[in-house]
C-alpha cells in the first residue's frame, strides 16, 4: 500500500458493536478541526502542544458529565440560591511523558483536582510497558482518576496504569486520549471493560513498529522537540 495513502477507520469492527456503551469517540467539530491540524507533520511543537491542550479539555468535558454533586447553597447578592458543589476527590493521571500536555487544559476545568504521575515507557523491541516513575501514597487519596494520555497504541501502557489504580483502590477510574488504535481499545476492553475510554478518534491500525496509522507520530517527541 502506497505510504501516502488515505487511511481512514475501519469500518465495522466487531469491537465497537460489542463496547458501544464504554467507548466515546467525538464528533465534535471543534475536536476534529483541531485533530487535524495536530496531526499535520508540518504543526510545530508550540502548536502541537496547544492543541493537545484544547482538545484535552473539549474530551474532559464529555468524559466529566456524570460526576456526583452534592447540594450547596450561596447568597447572591439578592437571595439565597439553591446549587451543587463536586462531591467527590479527582485525580488527573498523566501517564509521563506523553500524557503531561493533557493536564492543564482538564486542570483549568478542576482547578482542586490532585496530579499523580506515572512514568512508563515504551520498549522498542518488545513494546511492552516499563514502569520508571510511581510516588503514590499507601492509601488512595481520591475517588475518581481520569487518566491522560494522548495515545492508546497497543493499550499496554493504559492497562498497566489502570492495574496500578485499581490496586491503589480508586473506585472509578476512566481513560481519556486522543487517538487510538483497534488493538489498543480491543487491549481496554478486555482487561479493564469497566473503564470508559473518551477519544478523540479511532484510527485505522497499528504499523509494524506500533505506531498509530495514519496518526500523529510520536505524541511524547512532538510536544517536547525531542524528535
Ligand atoms: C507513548 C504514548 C503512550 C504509549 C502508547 O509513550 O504516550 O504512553 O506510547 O503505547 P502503548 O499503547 O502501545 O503502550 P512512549 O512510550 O513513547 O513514551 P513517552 O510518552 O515518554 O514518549
Ligand atoms: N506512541 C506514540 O507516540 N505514537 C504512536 O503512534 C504510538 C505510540
Amino acid at each position: 500500500m502506497n505510504k501516502k495513502e488515505l487511511y481512514t477507520r475501519k469500518p465495522d469492527s466487531d469491537l465497537r458493536e460489542t463496547t458501544m456503551n464504554t467507548i466515546f469517540e467525538s464528533s465534535h467539530p471543534l475536536v476534529s478541526h483541531k485533530l487535524t491540524r495536530l496531526r499535520d507533520k508540518d504543526t510545530d511543537p508550540k502548536k502541537f502542544r496547544e492543541l493537545i491542550r484544547e482538545i484535552s479539555a473539549l474530551l474532559a468535558y464529555e468524559a466529566t458529565a456524570d460526576l456526583e454533586v452534592a447540594p450547596k447553597t450561596v447568597e447572591t447578592p439578592l437571595a439565597e440560591a439553591a446549587g451543587v458543589e463536586l462531591k467527590q476527590p479527582i485525580g488527573l493521571v498523566p501517564i509521563l511523558r506523553a500524557g503531561l500536555g493533557m493536564v492543564e487544559g482538564i486542570w483549568g476545568l478542576m482547578p482542586s483536582a490532585e496530579v499523580w504521575h506515572i512514568g512508563l515507557y515504551r520498549d522498542e523491541q518488545t513494546l511492552q510497558p516499563v514502569q520508571y516513575y510511581n510516588k503514590l501514597p499507601l492509601e488512595p487519596t481520591v475517588s475518581v482518576c481520569l487518566v491522560l494520555d494522548p495515545m492508546l497504541a497497543t493499550g499496554g501502557s493504559a492497562v498497566a496504569t489502570v492495574d496500578i489504580l485499581k490496586k491503589w483502590g480508586v473506585q472509578k477510574i476512566k481513560f481519556l486520549g486522543i487517538l487510538a488504535a483497534p488493538e489498543g481499545v480491543d487491549a481496554m476492553q478486555k482487561a479493564h471493560p469497566d473503564v470508559p475510554l473518551h477519544l478523540a478518534v479511532i484510527d485505522s491500525h497499528l504499523n509494524d513498529h506500533g505506531y498509530i496509522v495514519p496518526g500523529l507520530g510520536d505524541a511524547g517527541d512532538r510536544q517536547f522537540g525531542t524528535g
